[in-house]
């Protein structure tokens, strides 16, 4: 069907499925500005403006749009030096933003700015509970709420013309915290007003650092005049020709052998260019865990393996035209399990007749691992001579801790996109925090010489450490190897937690 959309102004027609999200036309059609967070506009990286309003574009349909104004980052403003081309330069938000150091990776910066210009255009004096309560909508997972609160506040004095903040000008000395003025009360200059609300962060900085130019206060970012224009810079935010979505399969079971796996029929089905099992690919064991040589952990991986090892674990992987016809092909896919018994406790994975999770033969130990007791690894530290301590003391405690597991919810997904260059070399476009640990790890895997691989690394919208592991780039690439076409493949926020 045909939906026109007007978008900063000017109106778009596009022909899409009735089904496609606002999030994906916009995207689409080239405004990268706007991100995916996740499926449900939990995040807010998906928000953008509808008369005015905010709305998570990725929980509404493109069509719901016809009608109805979008604003998205790209008409806020632009670099201020555009060559002989008179401009207006950047937004005040914009510049407020970048001045007040509030972005870090800035993935989830052109929503908090749009959701805070929905605020200004409404409210020019806000409080700071109206701003915070502007941009909790946008989850950012980097740089906190404290700066792009300030920056906000910042912004709207400047909108309002008041006298421009001057943050050297601010007492960093933070004193006592109780002493601190209310947000209800705040006197003085606009500087002061600012530096004085709650949004100071609860720090003391010594006489010391109140000398330096630039400990204790706000840097403005080599990058961020890009990010707060929402450029392209993530590893999503390109269009190749004839591009393939993938998808992945994944087990139901948490232990289990694949007895039988049918994909004739996702074949079959039209838009499909690739279904992968682990019939059709090398056997090559590895490590995910991404670090230098040698590897801290075990070789225990596959990229695809005729046993699944949890729920969630890898079964097939799909390349098709769109990410529905992908999602089509994988309900296709007829996979016959011999469920074998799960193991749900560390304690009872370790007992001697605990069922085998890692019974393959091509299995490698590293540091004290022990697949037959399911230990992934057994890493002892002394400092000091521990014994004499312990003799020493006057008293011992002993304990056990047990620590949950923890996903890092980078707001931007693992992301990466596969192709073949004009050298060719497989090049890998990937969300990752070690793009030579990707390049190493891969290359036998694949079957490639390091040479023949080509990381690129474009920003990432958040790590933590997630990014350290070679999770997932190895699915595009397989396929791009398949179907030599370019290939991107985008977790969902539900594979971030079971993937
Ligand atoms: S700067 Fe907000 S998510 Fe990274």
């Amino acid at each position: 069907m045909n939906i026109t959309l007007k978008i900063n102004g000017i109106e778009h027609t596009i022909d899409a499925a009735p089904s496609i999200t606002l999030l994906a036309a916009l995207r689409g059609l080239g405004f990268y500005g706007i991100k995916f967070g996740d499926e449900q506009g939990l995040s807010g990286a998906d928000t953008v403006l509808l008369d005015g309003k905010p709305v998570n574009a990725g929980s509404m349909l493109a069509a719901q749009a016809e009608g109805h104004d979008i604003v998205t980052i790209e008409a806020l403003g632009e670099h201020p030096e555009q060559g002989w081309k008179k401009t207006d330069g950047l937004h005040p938000l914009q510049r407020a933003f970048v001045e007040s150091g509030a972005i870090q990776c800035g993935y989830c910066t052109p929503a908090q700015i749009l959701a805070a210009k929905a605020l200004l255009d409404k409210y020019p004096n806000p409080s700071e509970e109206q701003v915070r309560e502007a941009i909790a909508g946008v989850l950012c997972r980097c740089t906190g709420y404290v700066k792009p609160v300030q920056a906000v506040l910042k912004a709207a004095a400047a909108m309002r013309g008041d006298e421009p903040v001057n943050w050297d000008s601010v007492n960093w000395d933070l004193g006592n915290w109780s002493d601190q003025p209310s947000a209800d009360q705040p006197g003085g200059s606009p500087s002061e007003q600012i530096a004085n609300l709650l949004t100071r962060p609860k720090v003391v900085v010594t006489q010391q650092t109140q000398t330096y130019q630039t400990v204790g206060k706000p840097e403005k970012k080599v990058d961020a005049v890009k990010l707060v224009q929402g450029k392209p810079a993530f590893t999503a935010d390109i269009d190749m020709r004839g591009m393939l979505y993938a998808r992945v399969l994944r087990s139901p079971h948490a232990h289990a052998r694949i007895k039988n796996i049918d994909a004739s029929q996702a074949r079959a089905l039209k838009g499909v260019a690739a279904v992968l099992t682990w019939q059709d690919i090398p056997r090559v064991v590895y490590s995910t865990a991404g670090q230098s040589d040698p590897i801290p952990g075990p070789l225990d991986s596959f990229s695809l393996d005729n046993k699944v090892r949890f729920v969630g674990d890898r079964v097939a992987m799909v390349a098709a035209e769109t990410p529905e016809i992908a999602e089509k092909a994988l309900t296709l896919i007829d996979v016959e399990y011999e469920i074998l018994p799960a193991i749900l406790d560390s304690r009872a994975a370790m007992k001697p007749d605990a069922p085998r999770i890692h019974d393959e033969p091509e299995f490698v130990n590293f540091a004290d691992s022990n697949a037959e007791k399911n230990l992934a690894a057994e890493i002892r530290i002394d400092i000091g001579d521990v014994e004499k301590g312990f003799a020493e003391a006057d008293e011992i405690f002993e304990a056990e801790y047990a620590v949950p597991k923890v996903q890092q919810a980078h707001i931007e997904p693992h992301v990466c996109i596969t192709y073949w260059d004009e050298d060719d070399r497989l090049v890998i476009r990937t969300s990752t925090q070690v793009p030579f640990h990707v390049r190493r790890m891969l290359a036998p895997v694949l079957d490639l010489p390091v040479k023949r691989i080509r990381v690129i690394k474009p920003r990432i919208g958040g790590g933590f450490g997630g990014k350290q592991e070679v999770l997932m780039e190895d699915v595009p690439a397989h396929l791009t190897i398949a179907t030599r076409r370019p290939v991107i493949y985008e977790y969902t926020r539900d594979e971030e937690f079971i993937g």
